[in-house]
């Protein structure tokens, strides 16, 4: 049985197979073709969320469902968690009555509690120290724009030696980014602001010579293939916002920024995103942005990625 609680649960071999299983997975939703392998017998996702959702909470439920499969949602307030039931018991009972988890929370150390008691896959739909579910369809949305081999499929090497930039916060996304960067070969730029930087033992990656810090947004944007931001303030963070828009005045994603990056280079946001804070609108909203497929992708890609969980290469 595996979990998906960090990037680095998978390999190489095994991201490969999820991009491609996506790409059929999301043809056959574009040709409105039933593909049901949840149906018989009737597979079931629980999904607990400490922290909000649009979607996370959309992309799995519609994926399970078109799979043929049944979801259960749960929230801290509407179940015993609310009430200082352990996270090893909720997963001890949860996981005896469904086939999958997916959580959204707080801590990293509280998704691995419950995974140690869990009888089935876990999924992480996102902690304070990583989005792993995000990254894979951010990478599947560049291979589809950027990736395709002449004969119309995804060539997963199309990522090995490319740029990422990162602006802003060192946080969840950025943690994920990193991971991903050294399992599949690519260099990230990261410039954060003095006192949000990423810590790499926090993310579980080394220092190394495929990510490199810079002070200024504007140099880390410089001949990148893809440039991409984030929340200035992210979900659990909110006592700090004051000081974070002050610090991160200067991390914001502008025409000038985008226009160092190569001339082909897109634009992504895992979302939700606030228009003239890291991002100016004529970015998010322009040519380069390819943020709505992002977010299309989730579904596709975690669609693919609840089938090899639950029943491997198929
Ligand atoms: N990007 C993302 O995870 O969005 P939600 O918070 O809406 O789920
Ligand atoms: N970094 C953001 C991502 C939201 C999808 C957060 O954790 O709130």
């Amino acid at each position: 049985m595996k979990h998906y609680l960090q990037f680095k649960d998978l390999r190489a071999d095994e991201y490969a197979y999820l991009f491609e299983r996506a790409d059929f997975i999301k043809r056959k939703f574009k040709a409105v073709e039933k593909y049901q392998p949840f149906a018989d017998p009737d597979r079931t996702l629980a999904m607990i969320f400490e922290k909000a959702s649009t979607r996370t909470r959309v992309s799995f439920e519609a994926g399970m469902y078109q799979m043929g499969g049944s979801v259960v949602h749960l929230t801290t307030g509407d179940s015993q968690l609310g009430r200082s039931e352990p996270i090893e018991d909720t997963a001890r009972v949860i996981s005896r009555m469904v086939d999958l988890v997916m959580i959204r929370t707080f801590e990293q150390s509280k998704i691995e509690r419950f995974a140690a008691h869990s009888r089935v896959p876990v999924i992480n739909g996102l902690t304070n120290e990583f989005h792993p579910c995000q990254i894979l369809a951010d990478l599947f949305t560049w291979l589809e724009h950027r990736g395709r081999r002449s004969d119309g499929t995804l060539d997963p090497g199309a990522l090995r030696g490319i740029t990422v930039a990162w602006v802003g916060d060192g946080n969840n996304m950025a943690n994920t980014w990193l991971q991903a960067a050294q399992i599949l070969g690519f260099r990230v730029h990261i410039s954060t602001p003095r006192g949000y930087e990423v810590d790499p033992a926090v993310a579980g990656v080394p220092r190394g010579d495929f990510w490199q810090v810079f002070d200024d947004p504007m140099e880390a944007c410089r001949g990148a293939d893809l440039v991409t931001t984030d929340v200035w303030t992210s979900m659990g963070y909110e006592a700090e916002n004051e000081a974070r828009q002050k610090a991160f005045a200067a991390w914001r994603v502008t025409p000038a920024m985008m226009a160092q990056a190569k001339p082909e280079a897109l634009f992504m946001h895992c979302l939700p995103a606030h228009r003239g804070e890291e991002v100016d609108a004529e970015v998010i909203d322009g040519p380069q942005s390819v943020v709505w497929d992002e977010a299309e992708n989730r579904m596709h890609v975690q669609k693919a990625l609840m089938e090899y969980l639950l029943l491997g290469r198929l």
